[in-house]
C-alpha cells in the first residue's frame, strides 16, 4: 500500500515511521526543507523513545522516504494523511490554514481516485470543509475525479509515542464510503492482528470522539487537582483517596494524579478549542471552563507555596533550583509546561533559578534564553539553593541521594508538584518538605 503523510510533526513522524515498519510504502512531506534535509540525514527534530531507530531502520529498507513536494508524489498514493498542525489562534480557536492548503494542493493535483484522512486534531466539520476546498480546486480544472474524505484522530502520548501507536487501545475513523472503510481496514490490519478494534463512525463524531476524549482526561486531572486542593485544608491524603476511588471498576485508576497542572500540545489547546466551538454555537461547556481555571490555578500552586514557606524574609535574591522543565518525563515539549509558568512568577519575585532537566535544557535555552542559571546536573542545581521545586516527575529524580542534596543546599525546603517523594523520609534528612494534597 501506497501512502503520504503531510507533516512530520509528532503524529506525521511516529505514523509514517509505524505505517512503514509493517511494510506499507510511505512517503512523508513537510514544506520545511531544512527539517526534511536534518531527517534525510538522520537528525530527528523531537525526542522520542525509539523514534531515531525506527525511521532509520524503515528509510534503509525503503520503505520511508521524505520530500518537500506534495505535488510531485502525490499520484502514487492510495491514502494521503494530514497530520499538520492546527496551533490556537489568538482567541483559542484551532487555526485551519495548513490543514486548508493541504486540501488545496490535493485538489489542484489529484488525477486518481484517493482517501483524504485528517489525522490532525481539528473541530468538528473541518472534514466538511476539507472536502469542499478539493472539490473546488478540481471544478476549476473541469475534472470529475472522485475521491473520499475520512477522520482519523491520533490518542498517542508524548513519550510513550511508538508503543501507542504500534499497539493502540482502539483506532477511531470516520468515513463516508464503503471503499475508504475497506482501504482503511486494511492499513489498519497490521495493528490489531488479534484484537481488531477499529470504530468506524461517522465524520463529525470521529471529530468530536478526539475532543471529547482529551476533555474527559483534562476533566480528571483537574477534579483530582481540585479534590487535593481540598485534602490539605481537611487533613486528608489525595493518594490515599485515588487508591479509594480508583478501585471502583467504574472510575478506573489511570490519569488521577494529582500535581502542578496538565501541559504540553494537546490538553491546554484542545479544551480551549472545544470551549470556542461551543460558544460558537450559542452553547457553554461550563464544566470546561471550570476544568481550565483549575488547571490556570494549579500551575501557581507551587510558587504558591514557596511563597508562604519565604512569608517573613521574603523571596527577593533567594535562590530557587527546578528539577524537571518538560510537561512532563520522556520528552523535551515544553509547550504549556508549569516549569514556563514558575520560572515567570520566580523572576517577578527576584530569585535567582537554576535548572535541571534530563533531556529539556535545550529547548529550554531556545525558549528562555539565559535568564536562568543551567546546572550540569540535578546536585549542580541545588548546590547553595534556598529551595529545590520539583516540576516533571523524570525517574532520575526519583532516588537521588539525599544525603548529597541536604548537604550542598543553603536551606533545606523542598516542594513536590508530582508527589515523587515521602515526607517522613525528607524529613529524615532534615528538610521541610510540601507536596499536593497530602
Ligand atoms: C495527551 C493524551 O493522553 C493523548 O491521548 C492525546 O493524543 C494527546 O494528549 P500527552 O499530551 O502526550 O497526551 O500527555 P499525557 O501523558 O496525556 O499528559 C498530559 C498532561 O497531564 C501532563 O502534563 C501530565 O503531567 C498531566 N497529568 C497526567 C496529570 O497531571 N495527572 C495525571 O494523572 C495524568
Amino acid at each position: 500500500m501506497n501512502i503520504a503523510i503531510v507533516g512530520t510533526g509528532y503524529v506525521g513522524l511516529v505514523s509514517g515511521a509505524c505505517f512503514a515498519d509493517t511494510g506499507a510504502s510511505v512517503t512523508c512531506v513537510d514544506v520545511d526543507t531544512e527539517k526534511i534535509e536534518r531527517i534525510k540525514r538522520g537528525e530527528i527534530p523531537i525526542y522520542e523513545p525509539g523514534l531515531d531507530e525506527l525511521v532509520l531502520k524503515n528509510v534503509k529498507a525503503g520503505r520511508l522516504r521524505f520530500t518537500t513536494s506534495l505535488e510531485s508524489v502525490l499520484n502514487d498514493q492510495q491514502i494521503v494523511f494530514s497530520a499538520v498542525g492546527t496551533p490556537p489562534d489568538e482567541d483559542g480557536s484551532a487555526d485551519l490554514k495548513y490543514v486548508l492548503q493541504v486540501a488545496k494542493t490535493i485538489g489542484q493535483h489529484l488525477n486518481k481516485y484517493m482517501v483524504v484522512v485528517t489525522k490532525s486534531t481539528v473541530p468538528v466539520g473541518t472534514a466538511k470543509l476539507v472536502r469542499q476546498t478539493i472539490q473546488t480546486e478540481l471544478d476549476k480544472r473541469q475534472t470529475d475525479i472522485k475521491f473520499d474524505v475520512a477522520s482519523n484522530p491520533e490518542f498517542l502520548k508524548e513519550g510513550n509515542a511508538i508503543k501507542d501507536f504500534m499497539s493502540p487501545d482502539r483506532v477511531v475513523v470516520g468515513v463516508e464510503s464503503e471503499m475508504a472503510k475497506e482501504m482503511l481496514t486494511r492499513l489498519y490490519k497490521p495493528f490489531l492482528i488479534n484484537n481488531f478494534r477499529v470504530i468506524f463512525m461517522d465524520i463529525p463524531s470521529a471529530e468530536m470522539t478526539k475532543y471529547a476524549a482529551n476533555s474527559m482526561l483534562a476533566t480528571r486531572i483537574s477534579f483530582m487537582n481540585d479534590i487535593a486542593n481540598l485534602c490539605e485544608r481537611v487533613g486528608a491524603d489525595v493518594n490515599m483517596v485515588r487508591a479509594g476511588i480508583g478501585s471502583d471498576t467504574r472510575i478506573g485508576r489511570k490519569f488521577l494524579y494529582a500535581g502542578c497542572g496538565y501541559g504540553g500540545s494537546c490538553f491546554p489547546k484542545d479544551v480551549k478549542a472545544l470551549i470556542k466551538t461551543a460558544d460558537g454555537m450559542g452553547y457553554s461547556m461550563e464544566v470546561l471552563k471550570a476544568v481550565e481555571r483549575v488547571n490556570d490555578a494549579q500551575k501557581h500552586v507551587v510558587f504558591n507555596k514557596l511563597a508562604i514557606a519565604f512569608a517573613k524574609e521574603g523571596l527577593e535574591n533567594k535562590t530557587v533550583a527546578l528539577w524537571g522543565l518538560s510537561f512532563k518525563p520522556e520528552t523535551d515539549d515544553m509547550r504549556e509546561s508549569t516549569a514556563l509558568v514558575t520560572i515567570d512568577l520566580l523572576k517577578q519575585a527576584g530569585c535567582k533559578i537554576k535548572v535541571y532537566d534530563p533531556v529539556a535544557m535545550t529547548e529550554c535555552k531556545r525558549r528562555i534564553g539565559d535568564t536562568v542559571i543551567y546546572a550540569r546536573d540535578l546536585y549542580d542545581a541545588v548546590n547553595d539553593a534556598d529551595a529545590l521545586l520539583l516540576l516533571t516527575e523524570w525517574n532520575e529524580f526519583r532516588l537521588p541521594n539525599w544525603e548529597i542534596v541536604s548537604k550542598v543546599m543553603n536551606k533545606k525546603l523542598l516542594i513536590d508538584g508530582r508527589n515523587i517523594f515521602e515526607k517522613k523520609e525528607l524529613e529524615s534528612y532534615g528538610f521541610e518538605y510540601h507536596s499536593i494534597g497530602r
